[in-house]
C-alpha cells in the first residue's frame, strides 16, 4: 500500500521510470482495445471537496478501464456528512469500510496527509489547497518526457500563479531529480514562487530566474507551462482583479517560440492562452490531458500494490 501525497515522494528516478513504462503500456493496450482488468473486484472512492473536471473524471475513467468499480462524492464539502460537522478522520475511516483506495481533493493544505494517517487503504492526493498535486505533476513530467524525449538540459518557463499553483510546486520537486535544467518564473510580484521552493532550488544549485519579461523567457524556452490565476485562493476579490490577466499567451507570442517548444497548461484555463493557439502543433495541453488518463491508471495500480 502506498499513499501518494507529494512530489517529494518521487525522488527515485527508477520509480518514475516504472510509472512511465506502465502508463505507456496502458496507452498501447488501449489502442489495441486490450486493457488488462488489473483492478477487477476493487472499488475506488473519489471524494472531492473542491471542484474538478480532469482529475476526478480521469481517475474514474482510469478505474473503470482497469475493471474497478467507482464510488464518488463529487461535491463533498456540500454533499458529504462533513457539512454536518464530521471530522476528516471519521470520513476516511468510514470510506475505508467501502473502498480499496481513496482519491481525495480538498481546499486545505496538508489535510490529505492528515487523512492518510488514519487510512488503512491508499490515499491519493488529488490536490490539497495551494500545497501539492502530485499526480498532475507525474502526468506533466510524463508529457515533457514524451514530447521532448528528455528530462534534462531543458529550459522551462512557468507563468502565472506561482504562489498558489500546487501543480507547479509538485512538478518542481519532480524536475529537481534531473540535471542541468533551467527555470524561468514569470509572474506578478504578488504571485511569485514561495520562498521555500526557491530555497530548495538554491540548495540544489538549480539555475532559475524570476522575471516579468515573458517574451525574453519564451525565446529561450523548451517548455512553457502556463497556469491560471486561482480566484478561489484569494481572500479579497480586489487583489484577484488586480493580477488576474497579467500574462496572456496570444498568437503574437508564437513568433518568439522555437519550432519545437511545447506549451503546457494543467487546465482549466480561463484567459491565459488564446484558444486560437490550440491548433498550433506546439500546443500540448490537450495531449497532456490524455496522458493523465494513462499515468493515473499506472498510479492506481502502483498504489494498490498490484
Ligand atoms: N488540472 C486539474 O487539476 O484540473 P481539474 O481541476 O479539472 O481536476
Amino acid at each position: 500500500m502506498l499513499h501518494i501525497l507529494s512530489g517529494k515522494q518521487f525522488a527515485d528516478k527508477n520509480l518514475i521510470d516504472k510509472i512511465f513504462k506502465l502508463a505507456n503500456d496502458f496507452e498501447l493496450a488501449d489502442k489495441k482495445g486490450e486493457i488488462p482488468q488489473m483492478l477487477s473486484k476493487k472499488i475506488i472512492a473519489c471524494i472531492f471537496f473542491e471542484p474538478s473536471t480532469r482529475t476526478r473524471l480521469s481517475f474514474e475513467s482510469a478505474s473503470l478501464r482497469l475493471g474497478a468499480g467507482v464510488i464518488s462524492a463529487e461535491n463533498a464539502s456540500v454533499n458529504s456528512s462533513s457539512t454536518k460537522g464530521e471530522t476528516i478522520e471519521d470520513t476516511i475511516k468510514t470510506i475505508n469500510c467501502y473502498a480499496d483506495a481513496i482519491v481525495m481533493r480538498h481546499s486545505e493544505n496538508g489535510i490529505v496527509e492528515k487523512a492518510s494517517k488514519v487510512s488503512n487503504v491508499p490515499i491519493i492526493n488529488a490536490g490539497d489547497g495551494s500545497n501539492q498535486h502530485p499526480t498532475q505533476a507525474l502526468l506533466d513530467l510524463y508529457t515533457i518526457k514524451k514530447e521532448k524525449k528528455s528530462l534534462e538540459n531543458l529550459t522551462i518557463t512557468f507563468v502565472g500563479d506561482l504562489i498558489y499553483g500546487r501543480t507547479i510546486h509538485s512538478l518542481l520537486e519532480l524536475l529537481n531529480n534531473y540535471s542541468n535544467n533551467k527555470f524561468y518564473f514569470v509572474s506578478p510580484k504578488e504571485l511569485s514562487l514561495p520562498a521555500e521552493n526557491k530555497k530548495e532550488l538554491l540548495d540544489k544549485k538549480i539555475q532559475f530566474e524570476e522575471t516579468q519579461n515573458l517574451e525574453e523567457a519564451l525565446k529561450n524556452s523548451d517548455v512553457i507551462y502556463m497556469t491560471r490565476v486561482q480566484k478561489e485562493r484569494f481572500k479579497n476579490l480586489a487583489d484577484y482583479e488586480k493580477v488576474k490577466d497579467s500574462f496572456l499567451l496570444t498568437t503574437e507570442h508564437l513568433k518568439y517560440l522555437k519550432k519545437d517548444t511545447i506549451i503546457m497548461h494543467p487546465l482549466p484555463r480561463v484567459n491565459e492562452i488564446d484558444p486560437q493557439i490550440d491548433n498550433d502543433p506546439r500546443a500540448a495541453y490537450f495531449r497532456q490531458v490524455k496522458n493523465g488518463l494513462y499515468v493515473r491508471m499506472a498510479i492506481l495500480v502502483l498504489a494498490l500494490g498490484i
